[in-house]
């Protein structure tokens, strides 16, 4: 065998990971026990009763927040019941995707569309995880999420 050729037996060559697959690796709505949970915000200072509000209608409320956590900007939203963390600026180009369209447990980018599962950050078209998420939890009134 030449030296130009590779040799079965050597590892793969690293490369650098494609964005889908470094989103993929890094985030998930998963709650992992190893890092601390951040404020949101609270309910409460957000909508005097909202708490109560989404608590009693889980299946028909929806409601949806940018809200700042250490350096991310979040869109934070409740659809049928959970609450779900993504990433607030739209991997496309930037659209503020609190401000979206939120149906089948989904949020449709307001400025062209683009549509992402919320729990997955999939995209629905490609189906590549172009959209961070992040874990999240309800305690009491409060809003808490982990950055990965
Ligand atoms: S910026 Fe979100 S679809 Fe274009």
């Amino acid at each position: 065998m030449s030296d130009s050729q590779p040799n079965p037996s050597d590892p793969k060559p690293k490369r650098d990971l494609y964005p889908n697959e470094l989103a993929e690796q890094n985030h998930s709505s998963q709650p992992r026990a190893d890092l601390p949970w951040h404020l949101a915000f609270d309910l409460e200072e957000v909508e005097t009763g909202l708490a109560e509000r989404l608590a009693a209608n889980p299946d028909t409320e929806s409601f949806a927040r940018e809200t700042l956590v250490g350096d991310r900007i979040l869109a934070v939203i409740f659809h049928a019941g959970r609450w779900y963390a993504m990433d607030g600026i739209c991997t496309h180009q930037g659209g503020p995707l609190a401000e979206g369209h939120i149906a089948d447990g989904c949020v449709t980018c307001p400025w062209h569309g683009w549509q992402y599962e919320l729990d997955t950050g999939t995209q629905t078209t490609s189906r590549q995880p172009l959209q961070a998420v992040f874990p999240i939890r309800q305690n009491g009134n409060l809003i808490e999420v982990q950055l990965l």
